[in-house]
């Protein structure tokens, strides 16, 4: 079974990224956001507003042992690292691809985005998000087997980065 996962910041496009590498290599995309807001019934920013951030990582986290078990590209949520144990189980997976853009890459993208599923975003200025990405950086790259710089690039070369590292690494 083929699964490759996406790791990263908001705004590191993995969803983006995810739809495209599906497409090339033939693979079905699943979106963790979106499995929440399936699973709960509910928005992302409704979940976070009515039951708070923890109840949010709960569902996320059911989430992701639900799709540790299919097959596809994986684009996980930015703060799927926050929790210890999910830390533990992207660690025991064998293709974790981390979208590693700097601050002002995300910035851009968070504000270009449309999609409304983001409250830890909206509610941040640049320093806030900064320390943000800062704590969270060593785990995103604890987790994964290949990092990949997303500075500058399209869509298109962030794909083609991420199948010729595979091609090598495997
Ligand atoms: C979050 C990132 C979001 C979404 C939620 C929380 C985070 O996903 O899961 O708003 O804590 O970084 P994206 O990384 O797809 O924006």
């Amino acid at each position: 079974m083929k699964r490759i996962i996406l790791v990263g910041f908001m705004g590191s496009g993995k969803s983006t990224v995810g739809k495209k590498l599906g497409e090339r290599l033939a693979l079905p995309l699943v979106e963790m956001d979106l499995e929440i807001e399936k699973k709960a019934n509910m928005t992302i920013p409704t979940i976070f507003s009515q039951f708070g951030e923890d109840k949010f990582r709960e569902i996320e986290s059911d989430v992701l042992r639900m799709v540790l078990g299919k097959e596809g590209i994986i684009a996980t949520g930015g703060g799927v690292l926050t929790q210890k144990d999910n830390v533990k189980l992207l660690e025991r997976e064998t293709s974790v691809i981390y979208l590693k853009g700097n601050l002002e890459t995300l910035i851009k993208h968070i504000q270009k985005d449309k999609r409304q599923t983001r409250p830890l975003a909206n509610n941040a200025n640049q320093e806030e998000l900064n320390q943000l990405l800062l704590t969270r950086e060593p785990d995103y790259q604890k987790v994964s087997d290949i990092t990949i710089s997303i500075d500058g690039k399209s869509i298109n070369e962030i794909t083609e980065c991420i199948i010729m590292a595979l091609k090598e690494w495997k």
